[in-house]
């Protein structure tokens, strides 16, 4: 059972300040999760409260997030059982009572819904992988990488937020590692060569000053050969246009390359995309608000891409549900601060999987070194994890919990490679 709930204040790594919480049971064991926090969020997530104090942390302050869950939360969780994800997950809802978390606030709820989770394996003396996914948890996940940053997590002038490489002929996780931190550092030398910065982003990925996606392709294409990988065989190509950023009006304004383009005309350009590169999946190629422009992109390429909804389905089975019954994509990210509790997010996979749709386990811009999404990405058997690029810390330690799993499950585990993606 729960005895303390214990949050406190700690900075994430862009700087922010973001919610921590201990959970400790009367049997001593100690649950950590600390939350993580997006720049290009969905109009639909969950609510992360903020102090708006402008004086302070620039209006960006949880101090009372931080109380909520060390006052309100903490008291009508005491006593509780921490095994009973559900069970404490709906308490969790209904004390807030909210639709959107808003009242204690989705940082306050995710932090202890987490940290409960952590504990009750502790209590158990299994790893989070095993002890939410069971004995059948063995598939390590695709790793999507991403290399270039541009859009809301960068200050150059790409549209696109990102571009990723996901090595899907890799036969373990470990490799796939080592392949996406070779073309990393090829990257890193091409972009240098050409007279590029190579200062990275919010995800650890470069942030050159280009101008167009088809430039970035390129260069991300070129590294992977000179790195002695086939492009589509050995390495797919991902990317995150992250579009609800620049779709404003009816219209795609693509402001670094100077181009506005219609709904439809997008439809066109991202197939033109999908045609001449290796494109596995699209994540958000489409507007949250543009369901008609996800419909007539699903329809042209959905049996031969993955079409990964984040802001369109912000972690919701609700907005899933909508997604599947009318044809808009054919995969969720997953983000479990954007829905705001373990249980919620856990559902919204399992939905997609009966639908025969896919799952792809994300992190935020803004992480910590917490590696829970690590766990989870084996835990719900999704196959798929985006979690960033080969460097900075807070992205790489996912990697390397991901490393430790593999290692621990031994001759057990699988790497899920290509078969995890939707039509590819
Ligand atoms: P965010 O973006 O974490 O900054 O919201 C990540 C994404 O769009 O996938
Ligand atoms: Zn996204």
């Amino acid at each position: 059972t729960i005895e303390t709930v214990t949050a406190r204040r700690i900075i994430d790594s862009r700087g922010n300040p973001t919610v921590e919480v201990d959970v400790v049971l009367a049997d001593g064991s100690l649950g950590r999760a600390a939350v993580p926090s997006g720049a290009s969020t969905g109009a639909r997530e969950a609510v992360e409260l903020r102090d708006g104090d402008s004086t302070r942390w620039h209006g960006k302050g949880v101090d009372q997030a931080v109380a909520h869950a060390n006052g309100e939360i903490a008291a009508s969780v005491r006593g509780r059982d921490a095994a009973d994800q559900a069970g404490l997950d709906a308490a969790l809802i209904a004390l807030d009572g909210t639709a959107t978390k808003s009242r204690l606030g989705a940082n306050a709820i995710l932090g202890v819904s987490l940290a409960a989770a952590k504990a009750a394996a502790a209590a158990h003396r299994l790893p989070l992988y095993r002890y939410l996914g069971g004995a059948d948890a063995h598939l390590l996940p695709l790793p999507m990488m991403n290399i270039v940053n541009g859009g809301a997590h960068a200050d150059n002038p790409l549209d696109f937020q990102e571009f990723m490489i996901a090595p899907v002929g890799a036969d373990t996780f470990a490799e796939a590692v080592r392949m996406g931190s070779e073309v990393f550092h090829t990257l890193r030398r091409d972009l240098l060569a050409a007279g590029h910065s190579t200062g990275v982003g919010d995800e650890g990925g470069f942030a050159p000053a280009l101008r167009t996606a088809e430039e970035a392709l390129d260069f991300v294409m070129a590294a992977i050969e000179r790195t002695g990988y086939r492009p589509g065989t050995d390495i797919g190509l991902i990317m995150d246009p992250a579009s609800s950023e620049f779709f404003c009006d009816g219209v795609y304004d693509y402001a670094g390359e100077g181009v506005r383009r219609t709904p439809s005309e997008n439809v066109d350009y991202l197939v033109k995309l999908i045609d001449s590169y290796p494109v596995l999946s699209i994540e958000d190629p489409m507007a949250e608000n543009d369901w008609a422009g996800w419909r007539e992109l699903t329809a042209r390429v959905g049996d031969r891409c993955q079409l990964t909804g984040d802001d369109l389905f912000c972690t919701s089975e609700t907005l899933l549900r909508e997604g599947i019954r009318t044809g808009a994509g054919n995969s969720i990210l997953i983000k479990v601060n954007q829905i705001g509790t373990l249980t919620e997010a856990m559902a919204a996979v399992a939905t997609a999987h009966q639908a025969g749709w896919t799952a792809v386990m994300s992190h935020r811009s803004g992480e910590t070194e917490d590696t829970t999404i690590a766990d989870l990405a084996v835990a719900s058997g999704c196959g798929q994890i985006k979690t960033g690029s080969l460097s900075r810390s807070d992205r790489t330690a996912k990697y390397n919990q991901l490393i430790r799993i593999e290692e621990e499950l031994g001759s057990s585990a699988r790497f899920a490679g290509r078969s995890a993606l939707r039509g590819a």
